[in-house]
């Protein structure tokens, strides 16, 4: 049955998990075991998250499941080996990679990213989808980060951040699995704290990312903040780059993030000169969107504030022109509104 092959595909990962720890620990792991050591981690940390490695075989895990009385078909059905093309044997989907389990709140092992240890690509093979993992709905480290006396979640892209967080003391870090945030993953989150920080690459990726996620979760009603790493790509190489110091570091960038109105305001202004009376007004009109989109009329009032010391231009009027745009996406939503009612009408009555 689906439950019963549910549990063997659970009990298939957690012993996958076992053997890629054993492996990593062991004469074949060497290069793994210096890979990850290289780039800062303690064997504590290795430890705490399970981490192990495939080894540059084909057969070594299938052969170890079936020894441990798994078949074949659980062993597909986890994603952990696939019919070659012979179809008379079951290759190993991952090998001569660095694993990383992802494990779900329940402390179920869900799934694997591996990373390789060179810069070919894919640089991580993650599990696809399967009957115990959809990437869309999990996060990596969220059965940790839940166990935080922290309200805030830290949103990070990689597991290689959320571990580098884990080890210099910030164990509200997650990750999302290779894509992008998700409504459901905002969702989940909003089950164990109240405010994200949305701690993504400083790369252009990574700010395209960010925008999009602000909107994610505001509308799962979360409390949004943004982090700007100052200097580094992505928090991992952030705190590294700090070395011993990289506890107080990431912790003075923390208190220095501000919220996610704060972060589009100063995305916003750097692109405008504002010595330029038409920048500055073209500002103006950008920033005014932004206001609208703000149901809070007090947090409107904050930014109104801030624009109109910015551009020395009065509130009074910034205000007018934020009731002008919120009046004309109401008329909009309403208009949308009737003729999603009027197709609706007709679609009952075909
Ligand atoms: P990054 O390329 O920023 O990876 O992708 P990273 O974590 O900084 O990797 P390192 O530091 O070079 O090891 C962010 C995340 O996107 C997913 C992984 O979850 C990764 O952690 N990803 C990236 C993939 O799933 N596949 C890829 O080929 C690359
Ligand atoms: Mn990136
Ligand atoms: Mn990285
Ligand atoms: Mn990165
Ligand atoms: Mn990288």
């Amino acid at each position: 049955s689906v439950s019963k092959l549910r549990t063997r595909i659970y009990e298939a990962n957690r012993e996958a998990a076992r053997f890629f720890y054993a492996k990593l620990t062991s004469k074949e792991g060497a290069e793994g075991l210096a890979y990850l050591r290289n780039r800062g981690l303690a064997d504590s940390t290795i430890r705490h998250f399970g981490l192990g490695f495939a080894p540059d075989e084909r057969f070594a895990l299938g052969n170890h499941l079936r020894s441990r009385g798994f078949t074949e078909n659980e062993m597909i059905a986890a994603n952990l080996v696939f019919k070659s093309r012979s179809g008379n044997s079951v290759l190993d989907r991952f090998y001569n990679r660095v694993m990383f389990p992802i494990i779900d709140v329940r402390g179920n092992v869900i799934a694997f990213g591996g990373r390789i240890m060179t810069d070919q690509k894919p640089k991580y093979l993650n599990t696809s989808d399967t009957l115990v993992f959809n990437k869309s709905y999990n996060l990596f480290s969220l059965n940790n980060a839940k166990n935080s006396k922290n309200d805030a979640l830290i949103l990070c892209e990689g597991y290689m951040d959320v571990i580098s967080l884990n080890q210099a003391g910030f164990t509200n870090a997650v990750a999302t699995l290779g894509t992008a945030l998700t409504a459901d993953q905002a969702a989940l989150m909003k089950r164990y704290c109240k405010e994200v920080i949305i701690c993504y690459d400083a790369d252009e990726a990574g700010q395209k990312a960010t925008a999009r996620a602000i909107d994610i979760l505001r509308r799962a009603g979360l409390v949004v903040k943004v982090i700007s790493i100052p200097d580094g790509k992505d928090p991992d190489e952030f705190i590294r780059r700090h070395g011993d110091k990289g506890h107080a570091a990431f912790q003075n960038v923390l208190d220095n993030s501000g919220n996610d109105m704060e972060y589009r305001m100063q995305k916003l202004k750097s692109r405008y000169d504002l010595n330029n009376p038409q920048d500055k007004l073209n500002y103006l009109n950008e920033g005014v969107k932004l206001l609208c989109e703000l149901d809070n009329p007090m947090e409107r009032d904050i930014y109104a504030s801030r624009l109109s010391d910015e551009t020395d231009v009065s509130k009074a009027s910034i205000l007018e022109q934020v009731k002008q745009g919120m009046r004309r996406k109401e008329r909009y939503r309403r208009k949308n509104e009737f003729s999603q009612l009027q197709k609706d009408i007709s679609a009952r009555d075909d």
